[in-house]
């Protein structure tokens, strides 16, 4: 990576022992903390990057190999190395505020009646209103001072929010200054960050081909995104902004009319949209909002409704709020987009662990500004309950995750005549007779070694993120590997060469060494990913943590019976059978030989020096975390799952004894009480980072 001293650097950490280099982290946790205090926040960078980035390497190594020793101070546990300090408070000096919702014509009918109650002799005939896109993103608060932008916060609670300056500063379509006539002392803009839908789908794309997981929808990705620590992340995704409202405004007269000052901070160059219109009344405003109903699978963007506000700042003054919404303004929703199109076939789709599970193929359709043609099916019972057959309209529904679901068949008279789905005997990508666990709804394929649909999963697997990750190793340099023959179980991946991998599309010279050398790097991953890139079923990147750390070597856990296994914490009697009976499999004992043949090292943990005995091997051991908010990819219960499979703690509420507060999407008032408390609060990636 960096040439002599990299490589000095590696070959010294590799072979210090366990006293000296618990010394070295001593040594190097409070260096790089300093380095990067220095850097970020001081800007008095005292070493070039490239002997930081040594140093990190140096801890990382270190700390691959004696996880025992890592500090819950390491620079290598925040997100990403270019660490910013946690998310602080963002006070609103006037409250973000949300609205009230309407469904119907009807409602929004009533709410122009009750303005107009309200208003009595100052209401108009026709109330100007303004009618907007109800983006689908996150709010966020910009402040520029003498037209620089200062800052930027999420909305919160209404009253405070996160500052999120650092990621706001990567969003290009937010300008840094603004320029133009009458600009203010201070400016409150507010308005939504969202991922555009191409930039959004493109993203996927790429996260699949890393092996990495999708995001479900565009909001929670935008929101995951702002609130990273690493402002490198932000950096890298297409996250855009359009603004819609004013906070405070100091030092400057704009125009009397929501619509006017918009157009004004659009002319400063920050960009509003231009699909906002006014309408003179309320059947104006309802025409507006159908018609932009008509546009909503054409837009770049998801919107998921239509906002509606008075246009004129006085008559806003006097119809003033409710709680936390005001009076002269409403959401009306649009449902969400359902289209009728064509079940084509249900097709059956193999996993990694050989679960046979139903797809719906569909002609393609747009929903919501997306093209799709798969749905998915849960299982058998599904299917069943559905009465879907091929052939079928069906009626499908996607409210804004990327997968839509089926929600019902379209009764035709064909239906009757079409055959009911048939369930496959065999695994449809190597027919070996398919067998169905006693009780259980799921069809699996037994030819875990050579069925070619898990033979591409299970390699996709090793190579991910989560596993030996390998970059470059993406879905279809696998799918094309297991095509061509040269990939036929995982240890094949060490014999190919670098003129093999040649052969594969838009695979160059270049690309081809890398990956080799990624490959030859992964060989060198600690146990306990190495024991998860297995595959073995049950066993996740947590409970293979559990197992290597307390057997320390492969040998041991291929001896261990289900009796010892099970006095592992968080080892149960079917995770425990699971690995018996894998490494019982004589097909599975031969690949992990040949694995080790081929140099996987399966490195050996090191026993805890003695005063470490019984000490918390993971950082979040003996921690007291509260969640909070909607977290971007766990649920909450897996969080807590995972964060006491490794010995930490989950209450419900915050209190001085919380450690981490772990906040999500519209973490509200347990966000206020963590930073009013000075609890440390977290994200999600960091906590991943603490946990892996
Ligand atoms: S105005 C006082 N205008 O919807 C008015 N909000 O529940 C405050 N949103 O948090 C909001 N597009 O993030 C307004 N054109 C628009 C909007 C919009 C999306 C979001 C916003 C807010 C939520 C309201």
């Amino acid at each position: 990576m960096y040439g002599q001293d990299a490589n000095e650097v590696r070959r010294r950490a590799d072979a210090m022992p366990l006293e000296a280099a618990r010394a070295r982290i001593e040594e190097l946790v409070p260096e790089l903390i300093r380095h990067n205090q220095l850097y970020h926040v001081e800007d008095a960078a005292e070493i070039d990057d490239r002997s930081y980035d040594l140093l990190y390497r140096e801890l990382e190594i270190l700390e691959n190999r004696f996880p025992a020793l890592v500090r819950e101070d390491s620079p290598t546990l925040r997100v990403g190395d270019t660490p910013v300090p946690e998310l602080t408070p963002f006070e609103h000096r006037t409250p973000m505020l949300s609205l009230s919702n309407a469904f119907s014509d009807e409602e929004m009918r009533d709410f122009d009646t009750r303005l107009k109650r309200i208003l009595g002799d100052d209401a108009p005939e026709h109330i100007r209103y303004s009618v907007e896109p109800k983006l689908d993103g996150l709010a966020l608060n910009l402040i520029y001072e003498d037209g620089k932008l200062i800052a930027g916060g999420t909305r919160g609670n209404g009253t405070t929010g996160e500052d999120v300056t650092h990621n706001v500063r990567t969003i290009r379509a937010i300008p840094e200054s603004l320029s133009g006539e009458g600009l203010p002392r201070r400016l409150s803009v507010r308005g939504e960050v969202f991922f555009p839908t191409g930039g959004f789908l493109r993203m996927n794309e790429a996260r699949e081909a890393k092996g990495v997981k999708r995001f479900e929808n565009p909001r929670n990705a935008a929101a995951g995104t702002l609130r990273q620590l690493n402002p490198t992340v932000a950096a890298g995704r297409p996250l855009t902004f359009l603004a819609y409202a004013l906070g405070e405004v100091e030092g400057a007269l704009l125009p009397g009319a929501h619509t006017a000052q918009i157009d004004t901070v659009g002319s400063w160059g920050i960009p509003v949209n231009s699909l906002n219109r006014t309408a003179n009344g309320i059947d104006e405003v309802i025409a507006a909002i159908s018609e932009l109903g008509a546009k909503r699978d054409s837009l770049p963007y998801e919107i998921d409704g239509a906002v509606v506000k008075v246009d004129d700042l006085a008559l806003q003054a006097e119809l003033g709020f409710v709680t936390r919404s005001p009076r002269w303004a409403i959401a009306f929703k649009y449902p969400p987009p359902r289209v009728h199109t064509i079940l084509e076939k249900v097709a059956f789709q193999v996993g990694r662990t050989g679960a046979i599970t139903p797809v719906a193929w569909l002609a393609p359709v747009r929903v919501g500004g997306v093209t799709v043609s798969r749905a998915t099916l849960h299982n058998e019972d599904q299917v069943r309950r559905l009465d879907l057959r091929e052939g079928d309209t069906v009626a499908i529904e996607r409210s804004g995750d990327v997968i839509p679901k089926v929600v019902h068949v379209v009764p035709d008279e064909g239906h009757a005549d079409r055959a009911p789905v048939d369930f496959p005997e065999a695994c449809p990508e190597c027919n070996t007779p398919a067998s169905r666990e006693e009780g259980q709804a799921v069809l699996r394929c037994p030819n875990t070694l050579s069925c070619p649909a898990q033979v591409r999963a299970a390699i996709r697997f090793f190579g991910s993120r989560r596993a030996m990750d390998i970059d470059g190793l993406g879905e279809k340099v696998v799918d094309q590997l297991v095509e061509l023959g040269l990939v036929r179980r995982v240890s094949d991946l060490f014999a190919l060469s670098a003129h093999d991998l040649t052969m594969l599309d838009r695979m160059g010279k270049r690309s081809a060494e890398k990956l080799i050398a990624a490959i030859e790097a992964s060989k060198k991953q600690p146990l306990e990913r190495a024991l998860a890139a297995l595959g073995i079923s049950e066993v996740g990147e947590s409970t293979a943590r559990d197992v290597a750390r307390h057997f320390r070597s492969l040998d041991a856990i291929i001896a261990a019976t289900e009796e010892q296994l099970i006095e592992v914490d968080g080892v149960g009697a079917i995770v425990a059978s699971k690995l018996v009976a894998f490494f019982a499999d004589e097909g599975h004992r031969a690949e992990v030989m040949r694995l080790r043949e081929f140099g996987v090292e399966f490195p050996e943990i090191a026993p805890p020096a003695p005063e470490d005995e019984g000490s918390p091997a993971s950082p979040v051991a003996g921690q007291v975390f509260v969640l909070t908010g909607t977290l971007p990819t766990l649920k909450r219960s897996e969080a807590k799952a995972r964060i006491e499979a490794v010995g930490g703690k989950v209450t419900g509420s915050v209190s001085k004894k919380t450690d981490f507060l772990v906040a999500g999407e519209a973490a509200g008032s347990k966000l206020t009480k963590a930073t009013s408390l000075g609890v440390t609060v977290i994200d999600e990636a960091t906590l991943l980072e603490m946990l892996a």
